[in-house]
């Protein structure tokens, strides 16, 4: 986990010029607190499975997730749905089969369709391409410090609509505070109680927005948890032996060092 940080801390460092010039000056991103930040976190089970469904029911329409096999959605440490849950769930999608030629109701192998139709980038791994550029001047502090990355700018971008509009060369574009520049040509796609829970779960703009960057940081990010574990096992390890080679100098120099002191 320090290694992916410091590893992300330098590319955003590296790149935080050119970034930044691009992007024609950054966007504001809240901090969201996430179940999975931290050594210890892990993925909310239910927001993801609350994610999938605010995905599927609004951002499919204009959205892909073509890098994301349906399968995964069984993962233990993701939404762990059961083999029959994907399967219902993967029938949900028509997806084109070469050898028939025809189109098809999805299975878990396939991936979740791609969606070119409104020029809409595809979110399989948007939650990473945009982890590294928030906090002062675009050097990922931000990220080192609380933990933000690409899901807190999703979930900024969702909640950040001024709900002023303007129309450039055909195009409307929609004032957003965390979208670099300023403006953006996707509609706000959420609103309060646009997707309703079997649980009743609270379903506001904040909550939804939260649920869905969730999701769409599992698809990018499916073995983080195992990432996480395995890096803090390491530290751990590497701290024990650090003592145990500390202790072992000095047994073996004893001698020697309380021969010269006599
Ligand atoms: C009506 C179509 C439509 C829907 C519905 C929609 N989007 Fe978009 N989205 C777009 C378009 C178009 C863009 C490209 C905007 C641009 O670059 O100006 C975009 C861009 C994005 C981006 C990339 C922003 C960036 O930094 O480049 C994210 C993230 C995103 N959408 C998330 C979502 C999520 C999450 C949902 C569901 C809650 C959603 N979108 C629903 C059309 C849509």
């Amino acid at each position: 986990m320090f290694k992916k940080l410091a590893l992300s801390a330098v590319t955003a460092l590296a790149l935080s010029t050119t970034g930044a010039m691009a992007a024609g000056g950054a966007g504001h991103v809240e901090d969201f607190a996430f179940s999975y930040e931290g050594p210890f976190g892990s993925y909310d089970q239910e927001q993801l499975r609350r994610g999938l469904k605010v995905y599927t029911e609004v951002c499919a329409a204009c959205h892909g997730l073509k890098f994301v096999p349906l399968r995964t959605l069984g993962d233990k440490s993701g939404l762990g749905y059961s083999d029959d849950e994907v399967r219902a769930y993967a029938e949900n999608f028509e997806v084109y089969d070469e050898e028939l030629e025809d189109t098809r109701p999805a299975k878990p192998v396939d991936h979740f369709p791609a969606n070119d139709a409104a020029g809409a980038p595809d979110l399989s791994l948007m939650a990473k391409a945009r982890a590294g550029f928030h906090g002062p001047y675009g050097t990922g502090i931000s990220q080192l410090v609380n933990g933000m990355g690409g899901a807190e700018y999703i979930a900024s971008l969702l909640t950040g609509y001024t709900g002023n509009e303007k129309t450039e060369a055909g195009t409307t574009l929609y004032e957003n505070t965390a979208f670099p520049g300023g403006w953006i040509s996707m509609a706000p796609p959420l609103s309060d109680e646009l997707v309703e829970f079997d649980d009743g779960h609270a379903n506001d703009l904040h909550h939804l927005s939260a649920d869905v960057s969730a999701f769409l940081m599992w698809t990018a990010e499916p073995k983080m948890m195992e990432r996480q574990h395995a890096g803090f096992v390491a530290v751990l390890i590497l701290t024990i032996l650090s003592v145990l080679l500390y202790l072992t100098n000095k047994k073996i120099w004893r001698p020697i060092k309380s021969g010269v002191n006599s």
